[in-house]
């Protein structure tokens, strides 16, 4: 640098940060920095460091022109601003850019792929005994009666006693009854439904319409078609002037819900202490509709018929244990197994497919039933 060139130069000059050769060093770091921001974070932190933060060079620069000799203030700032400007286009396209990129990503990253597998777990079913419970419950319940219960384990007074079961009735042993300790309480667990006939007598007004699902329990070994727990469906109909016409009528309704209507059934006389007359029920076979003798049928065992439960009319001696007059009152009961029903009507060759808990097995039967 010449004499005259000091003498020529302005004082200060745009010197130091303001000079235009730093100006244009800063101006290249801070588009260096911007170009190599690699993501939106990054990018803010340039823009603090580079561009509008307080120690961004060019702003300490622009800091700096008061103290540039008034006569060249307006060039050097000129070219400060144009240095500034620069940066801040660069930074404002730099922003676009990686927010663009940053959209296109999430679209990417964040996509529903709706033909991929769903890993949704399947709602399950009800059991299929529950199904076919609740249709029959709701047929008798179209027909004016109420549901009613009783507990599971029973009072032998219940159980037998009040259902006119002699004491040396057979079905009173061990053989055949599962007693809750301690020995001699009197308690066990309920061998059917009936018990629940007394119950309902005892505790509700006359005329009583009751239908009475629910689990028993019978010291019987595990077969084909015998459970040691098994569900029983009871109905029960005490009125003034009840007749064995209406027990046909209802096991008619009755039957037709269970196997869908067009298949006969008919009464076969039996025994039972707590009816008289007793009979069994016999439903035409579903599947041979009652064809058997020209044709072999596996379901019947070529029977024509299903046996699918015990009636008849209500003893006078089980009408007087429970309170009521067997002068004024008659009455018809009805019992069914509720694991043999469903067996006859879906086809089931096996009771314990029933308690196994397999899904599979349930699924079929749907949701509704
Ligand atoms: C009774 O239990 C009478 N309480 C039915 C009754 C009610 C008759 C009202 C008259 C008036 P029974 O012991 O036959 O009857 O049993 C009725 C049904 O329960 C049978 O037809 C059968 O379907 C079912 N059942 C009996 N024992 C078992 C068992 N171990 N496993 C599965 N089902 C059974
Ligand atoms: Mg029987």
């Amino acid at each position: 640098m010449t004499m005259t060139d000091t003498m020529t130069d302005p004082q200060p000059a745009a010197g130091g940060p303001l000079a235009p050769a730093a100006l244009d060093a800063a101006v290249a770091e801070a588009l260096a920095a911007l170009a190599a921001a690699a993501d939106l974070a990054d990018l803010a932190a340039v823009r603090t460091a580079q561009v509008d933060g307080r120690s961004a060079p060019l702003m300490l620069a622009r800091q700096k022109l008061g103290t540039v000799a008034p006569e060249n203030r307006a060039d050097t700032g000129k070219r400060v601003n144009e240095a500034l400007g620069a940066v801040r286009d660069a930074h404002t396209a730099r922003l676009a850019e990686l927010t663009a990129e940053r959209d296109a990503r999430v679209l990417v990253e964040e996509r529903v792929d709706v033909t991929m597998p769903a890993t949704r777990r399947r709602p399950g079913a009800r059991h299929p005994l529950a199904l076919l419970s609740d249709r029959l419950v709701d047929t008798f319940v179209a027909m004016g009666y109420e549901v009613a219960e009783g507990p599971e384990v029973e009072h032998d007074w219940f159980n037998f006693e009040a259902l006119n079961f002699e004491p040396d009735h057979p079905a009173r042993s061990e053989h055949d009854t599962l007693f809750v300790e301690p020995e001699g309480s009197g308690r066990l667990l309920r061998t059917h439904t009936s018990p629940v006939q007394i119950r309902a007598l005892l505790s509700r007004p006359l005329p009583v319409y009751v239908v009475a699902p629910g689990r028993t329990y019978r010291n019987d070994t595990v077969d084909a078609t015998h459970s040691p727990v098994f569900g029983q469906l009871e109905c029960l109909a005490v009125d003034e002037g009840i007749t064995m016409a209406d027990l046909r009528g209802t096991l008619d309704v009755f039957a037709a819900a269970l196997f869908g209507s067009g298949l006969n059934t008919r009464l076969r006389p039996h025994y039972f202490p707590f009816t008289e007359p007793s009979a069994e029920l016999d439903v035409q076979c579903f599947n041979c509709r009652g064809e058997a003798a020209h044709q072999p049928c596996r379901v019947c065992s070529d029977e024509g018929w299903i046996e699918a439960g015990g009636c008849g009319m209500v003893d006078p001696n089980v009408l007087r244990a429970a309170g009521v007059d067997p002068t004024r009152y008659s009455g018809f009961a009805f019992g069914m197994g509720l694991e043999r029903a469903a067996m006859m009507r879906h086809g089931v060759r096996e009771i314990r497919d029933f308690v196994e808990g397999d899904v599979r097995f349930s699924l079929p039967f749907g949701i509704e039933g």
